[in-house]
């Protein structure tokens, strides 16, 4: 029998097919998301990989569709594609005058959008999500997972970025072992999805403070899942997305080889600039920095990262040994 999840799983299907028939088949598509993707320098190829679409500016477009496919109210508002607000029984999309990245399961379903507006200048959130529904909980899933999962195995590496046009990005510029988290802090959930397929991680976030705060947010969650990490911020303001457009390929992935650190010498660097030569502050950027170390669940791992602390800083390992045990019991 015809569960609701199925009932939602072929509505997003049906909405994904129609987000990409707005796109290239409609003249509204064609001059208004297919040139922002122009603008962002997309290829075709990547835009149909990807199966990006556009939700067109009419307020029900998409609720319109579905109606007459006999889909109801109710399950069109459980989807979070569309609300009924009183008085509105033509309902209202969700999604409206964006362009639409469907995000998929780990096996290929699709399960919910991202979508972003077009001009950077207006008021209202650069990207959308779908809401919660019962087929898309966002903190079970990973954008990107299931075009990249085989070169996340191949390579069994997968490189971790922030945003949306980040993974399309790399992808484009040959780079395909990339998930992204897409704006929410990184999951329990979602580092058992990458752990799956391979225990090693390369943070690349942008370079703002931003990018900064999730990069040791991800490095504790990911360290005490037992997972290998390094971490890359990307120069003056940019993301993988700009990096990977200004530059060839075999750059980019040299670059990501060469300049990703291990998650001591990167904190390092970011709490010691900030410590400016202050005894104190470099006590506690020290005491950060181990903070993370005790999130390493291996003892052999942890105490290797010790040393390297201990010869980084000069500091005796029975004073870092102390300090850290003061953290691994709070971090167990
Ligand atoms: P572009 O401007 O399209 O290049 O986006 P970006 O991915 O570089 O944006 P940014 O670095 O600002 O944000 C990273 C990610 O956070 C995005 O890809 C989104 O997943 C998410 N995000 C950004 N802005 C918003 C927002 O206004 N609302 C929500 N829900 N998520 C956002
Ligand atoms: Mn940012
Ligand atoms: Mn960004
Ligand atoms: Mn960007
Ligand atoms: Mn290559």
């Amino acid at each position: 029998a015809q569960t609701e999840r199925d009932i939602l799983y072929k509505i997003h299907e049906i909405a994904n097919d129609f987000f990409q028939t707005q796109l290239w088949g409609s003249e509204e598509g064609q001059m208004i998301a297919y040139s922002y993707f122009k603008e962002r320098e997309l290829r075709d190829d990547i835009i149909k990989k990807f199966q990006l679409g556009y939700s067109p500016e009419k307020k029900n477009a998409f609720t319109e569709f579905a109606l007459d496919k006999a889909y109801s109210k109710e399950i069109l508002e459980k989807s979070g594609l569309s609300i009924f607000p009183e008085n509105t029984p033509s309902g209202i999309d969700r999604f409206r005058d964006r362009v639409v990245f469907p995000i998929h399961s780990f096996s290929g379903r699709v399960l919910g959008f991202g979508a972003r507006i077009l001009k950077n200048n207006v008021k209202t959130a650069k990207y959308l999500n779908s809401p919660e529904t019962e087929i898309y909980h966002k903190s079970n899933v990973l954008y990107g997972l299931n075009q990249g999962k085989q070169a996340i195995s191949r390579k069994n590496l997968c490189l971790l970025v922030e945003g949306y046009m980040d993974v399309v990005s790399l992808h484009q510029s040959g780079i395909e072992n990339v998930v992204a988290s897409s704006g929410t802090s990184l999951t329990t959930e979602q580092i058992k999805l990458i752990k799956r397929l391979t225990e090693n991680v390369t943070i690349l976030f942008d370079g703002d403070n931003a990018g900064i705060k999730a990069s040791f947010r991800s490095i504790d969650m990911l360290l005490s899942e037992g997972m290998n990490i390094r971490v890359l911020l990307f120069p003056d303001g940019d993301d993988p997305d700009s990096f990977a457009r200004k530059h060839p390929h075999d750059y980019v992935e040299n670059f990501i080889d060469k300049e990703a650190k291990d998650f001591i010498d990167f904190k390092a660097e970011i709490l010691l600039k900030e410590a400016n030569d202050d005894p104190i502050k470099k006590a506690e950027a020290i005491r950060d920095i181990v903070k993370s170390v005790a999130f390493v669940k291996n003892d052999l791992k942890r105490e290797v990262y010790l040393k390297e602390v201990s010869n980084k800083f000069g500091l005796s390992e029975q004073s870092l040994f102390n300090e850290l045990q003061i953290h691994k019991n709070s971090a167990e």
